[in-house]
C-alpha cells in the first residue's frame, strides 16, 4: 500500500501567515501539521509516500527532504495549480500505479492515528473506504448521506446539508479511483472534487465503505481550528525540562522546555511548550500556548496562542490571547511620544485592540 499526502493548495484562510508559509507547515505544539500526517501514515506501516506540492514546493521539500528522517521514501508530485483533490489523484497515477493507497490531506490532524482504518480497508476488500465525523458546521465540508449504514450521496460544501457527517481528510482507494477521476467534470469552484469521484464510484456500483470516527479530528484551515488543534496536542504532552529555569520561576502542569531555552523570573502554566533558545523573561505563559524556537517574550503575558520563530514580544500591558503570531514579528510597547499605536502589518493581518 502507498501513501499520498496533499500539500499543495493555497492557505487563503490563514493569511497572512500563509502568504509566506505553506499552511501544512504551520506548527501545532511546535511541530508542522504535515509531520503528524507523515508519522501516522508511517505508523500504519506505509513507507512509500507521494507528496503533492504546489507553489510552496520548495518550502515543503526543504522541511521533509527525502523522508529519511522518518525512514520513508518520498516522491514529490508537482501540481501546477490547486485544481482539486481529485486532480491531485489524477496527476499521481504514475506514482501510485495499480496499488491501493491512503490519501491524507496535509492540513488535517487526527489524533488517534489511521492504523486501524488502513487495516480495516486492507481486510474488507472494498474499493474505497472513507472516514466520516459528526460536525456542527457541515456546510464547510464534504457531507455524506447514509442509508442503512451505506453512503448513498456525497455533496461538497452543501448549502443545505443532508446530514451532519463530514468527510474527514483521509481516504483509502484502490486503482478504480482513476476511472472516476478521469470521468468527472470540474465543480462550480472549478475543481475536480474528490467527493464527485467517490460519488462516481458509488453510482457505478463499486464497494465504498464508510466509517464514522469518534476520535478527535480537525481540518486546520482557520485560526480557531489551529488553536484548537494546538490545544488538543499540547494536552497530550508530558513534562520535560531540557532548558534552564531559574529559581524565581514557576513551571506548572504539563510543560516542555526545549534545549537552550531560558525561563527567568516567569510563570509557565501548562500545557505549554517553549522552543529551543527561546527566552521568557519576567513574563507569564499561560495554558495552551506554543512558543517556537528563538523567540523572546519579555515583560508580557500570553496564553492560548501560537508564536512562531524569531519573534519578539516585549512590554505588552494586556494579556495576549487566542493569537497566532508569525515568524520574525515584533510586538512591543513603543517608547516614543506622542502616545499612539504604531503598526507595520502585512496584508490580511488582523489586530484586536482594547
Ligand atoms: O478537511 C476535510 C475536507 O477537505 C473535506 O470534508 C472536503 O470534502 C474536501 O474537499 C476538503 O475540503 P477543503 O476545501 O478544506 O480542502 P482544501 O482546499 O483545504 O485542501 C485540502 C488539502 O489538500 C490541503 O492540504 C491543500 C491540498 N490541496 C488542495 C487542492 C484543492 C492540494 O494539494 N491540491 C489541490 O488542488
Amino acid at each position: 500500500m502507498k501513501g499520498l499526502i496533499l500539500s499543495g493548495g493555497e492557505g487563503t484562510r490563514l493569511r497572512p501567515i500563509t502568504h509566506t508559509n505553506a499552511k501544512q507547515l504551520v506548527p501545532v505544539a511546535n511541530k508542522p501539521i504535515l509531520f503528524y500526517c507523515i508519522e501516522s501514515i508511517k505508523r500504519a506501516g506505509i513507507t512509500d509516500i507521494g507528496i503533492v506540492v504546489g507553489s510552496t514546493k520548495d518550502e515543503i521539500k526543504a522541511a521533509v527532504g527525502d523522508g529519511s528522517n522518518w525512514g520513508i521514501d518520498v516522491t514529490y508530485i508537482e501540481q501546477d495549480a490547486p485544481r482539486g483533490l481529485a486532480h491531485a489523484v489524477l496527476i499521481s497515477e504514475n506514482f501510485l500505479k495499480d496499488e491501493p493507497f491512503v490519501m491524507y490531506l496535509g492540513d488535517n490532524l487526527i489524533t488517534g492515528g489511521i492504523t486501524d482504518f488502513v487495516k480495516e480497508f486492507t481486510q474488507n476488500g472494498s474499493n474505497s473506504q472513507i472516514l466520516l465525523a459528526k460536525v456542527s458546521n457541515p456546510q464547510q465540508f464534504g457531507v455524506a448521506e447514509l442509508s442503512h449504514g451505506r453512503v448513498v450521496k456525497l455533496e461538497e460544501k452543501p448549502k443545505e446539508p443532508k446530514s451532519d457527517l463530514a468527510l474527514v481528510g483521509v481516504y483509502m482507494f484502490d486503482k478504480n479511483i482513476f476511472k472516476a477521476v478521469k470521468n468527472i467534470k470540474p465543480s462550480w469552484r472549478n475543481e475536480l472534487e474528490i467527493t464527485d469521484a467517490i460519488q462516481y464510484m458509488i453510482d457505478k456500483g463499486f464497494n465504498v465503505q464508510s466509517h464514522i470516527i469518534n476520535g478527535w479530528w480537525k481540518d486546520t484551515g482557520k485560526l480557531e481550528d489551529m488553536l484548537e488543534a494546538n490545544r488538543m496536542v499540547l494536552d497530550t504532552l508530558t513534562t520535560e525540562i531540557n532548558g534552564f529555569v531559574d529559581s524565581n520561576s514557576k513551571v506548572e502542569f504539563k510543560v516542555v522546555i526545549s534545549k537552550g531555552a531560558e525561563v527567568i523570573n516567569s510563570i509557565i502554566r501548562g500545557p505549554a511548550i517553549i522552543g529551543s533558545n527561546t527566552k521568557i523573561i519576567n513574563s507569564f505563559i499561560g495554558p495552551f500556548t506554543s512558543i517556537e524556537h528563538d523567540v523572546i517574550v519579555e515583560e508580557s503575558e500570553i496564553e492560548h496562542s501560537i508564536v512562531l520563530e524569531y519573534s519578539v514580544i516585549n512590554g505588552i500591558k494586556g494579556r495576549i490571547e487566542d493569537s497566532l503570531i508569525g515568524k520574525n514579528v515584533e510586538v512591543s510597547a513603543s517608547p516614543l511620544k506622542p502616545k499612539a499605536y504604531r503598526f507595520m502589518l502585512g496584508d490580511s493581518s488582523k489586530v484586536g485592540i482594547l
